[in-house]
């Protein structure tokens, strides 16, 4: 039987696991719709897909071993990210651009914020959050240098994407 996240550092694994949810979905959307859209863009999609997999393993790994259940809102992260990936893959590639580079944005100082407070507190979620800093960082780059920021498209997106990102790790550490 699994028990309720309690310390600080299970909840926060328990939002990073739901999170990763989320973004495997996002671009499993963003991929299957850049079939129509923009081919080129589908190995890339694919490829952030994989590390977004092997994250939300990673976190997945961490919650089993101290015997946590996962957040509430997993399963509703799916599919939001999912209807996120798939509205943003149809309008095309600085959609999906923008759309990487603001969900990134909040992730990347979230993850600071989260190293920081874990270094001295829990060593094996540091070790996790460690993990997966490298990849988000690089997922953030490529987006931010392919999107179109001063389109009014892209500025929209950003602060819808960003707001809901933000919504999501609220509530899972409330
Ligand atoms: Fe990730
Ligand atoms: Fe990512």
């Amino acid at each position: 039987m699994k028990r309720a996240a309690s310390s600080i550092a299970e909840k926060m694994i328990k939002v990073d696991h739901a999170g990763e949810n989320g973004a495997v979905n996002i671009y499993r959307a963003q991929h299957l719709a850049s079939t129509l859209r923009a081919p080129r863009l589908k190995p890339q999609l694919k490829h952030f897909q994989q590390h977004e997999e092997e994250h939300r393993e990673i976190f997945k790994t961490y919650l089993d071993s101290v015997g946590v259940r996962r957040c509430v809102s997993y399963h509703l992260n799916g599919l939001g990210g999912f209807a996120l990936g798939l509205v943003t893959g149809l309008i095309g590639p600085s959609a999906v651009a923008a759309t990487t580079y603001a969900v990134e944005n909040v992730v990347l100082e979230h993850l600071e914020h989260q190293l920081e407070y874990l270094k001295d507190a829990e060593p094996e979620a540091f070790a996790a959050v460690s993990a997966i800093y490298e990849d988000e960082k690089a997922h953030h780059d490529q987006a931010k240098a392919q999107m179109q920021a001063d389109k009014l498209l892209s500025k929209i997106l950003v602060r819808i994407v960003r707001t809901c990102t933000e919504a999501v790790i609220w509530f899972g550490m409330r």
